[in-house]
């Protein structure tokens, strides 16, 4: 059975769309059939850190939510990023369109979010993914609903910072209310001076769920801006080993 993954955070710029991209392509990586979706079709970015620009994009999930094609004609298979696939390793790619016209018409006109759930669905279906990861949009909307709703494993992204506080509190309320099965929280870009064992117990205690890691704020990843996937990069870095016990914790 697939497993759906959502990566959320209520505030925008928290690392969202670096570390689905990163978690993804480490679970991949190991053996397993991984989806991407990029939701967050206000602001695409997923497709960027897999090298495409809006020029390199055919089909997107706009074309499907707008009935202008099948949501496999949408699917792009990027395991090339993969240096050393294990047998098994595959990760297709839903991109969001990057053309600023289609963008323009999303914000206009929104979309049908009936559609997002069939097009999951038909994803599950025609691919017989292990796991689908979706890159969600900042905050809370309808789209974002129906994504928590179906998500098996929510893994909220926050900032050491008192407005991400907040603001994860709205979010884990209501995903409560929507009973996801898991949920855990991630804290990226924290600086070195911050009292990690601290802060853990303070957040566990908050929100009542499990920490999965609190990951530094670092220059190699702000320095590689996007341009690609640290941890495929790097292997060996600590921050790299970081993700990857996330990664097991997701997955566990
Ligand atoms: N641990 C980190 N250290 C330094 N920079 C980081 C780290 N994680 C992410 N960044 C940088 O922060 C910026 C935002 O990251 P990203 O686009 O992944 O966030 P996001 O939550 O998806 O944003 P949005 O809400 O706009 O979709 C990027 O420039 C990225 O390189
Ligand atoms: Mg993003």
């Amino acid at each position: 059975m697939c497993k759906i993954i959502s990566i959320h955070s209520y505030r925008g710029g928290t690392g969202k769309t670096n570390l689905t991209a990163n978690l993804a392509a480490i679970i991949a990586a190991a053996g397993k059939r991984v989806g991407i979706v990029d939701t967050d079709v206000q602001n695409p970015g997923i497709p960027i850190l897999f090298g495409f620009d809006e020029t390199s994009i055919g089909y997107s999930l706009n074309d499907f939510l707008w009935s202008r094609c099948k949501i496999s004609q949408a699917n792009y298979d990027v395991t090339s990023v993969l240096e050393k696939p294990a047998k098994g390793s595959s990760i297709s790619l839903i991109p969001a369109s990057m053309k600023p016209a289609d963008i323009g018409r999303v914000l206009r006109e929104g979309y049908d979010v009936r559609l997002l759930a069939r097009g999951f669905q038909d994803l599950l279906d025609e691919l017989k993914l292990d796991y689908l990861f979706i890159d969600t949009h900042p905050g809370l909307n309808e789209e974002i609903l129906l994504s928590i709703t179906l998500s098996d494993v929510l893994l909220l992204i926050l900032r050491p910072d008192q407005q991400d506080f907040q603001g994860t509190a709205v979010t884990v309320d209501l995903a409560r209310k929507l009973k996801v099965p898991k949920m855990l929280l991630l804290v990226n870009k924290a600086i070195k001076s911050l009292d990690a064992e601290d802060l853990k117990q303070q957040l566990e205690r908050t929100y009542g769920l499990p920490l999965a890691g609190i990951l530094p704020w670092l220059e190699g990843v702000a320095e590689l801006g996007s341009r690609g996937i640290f941890c495929l990069k790097y292997p060996e870095h600590p921050l790299s080993q970081m993700v990857e016990m996330v990664a097991h914790k997701l997955i566990s």
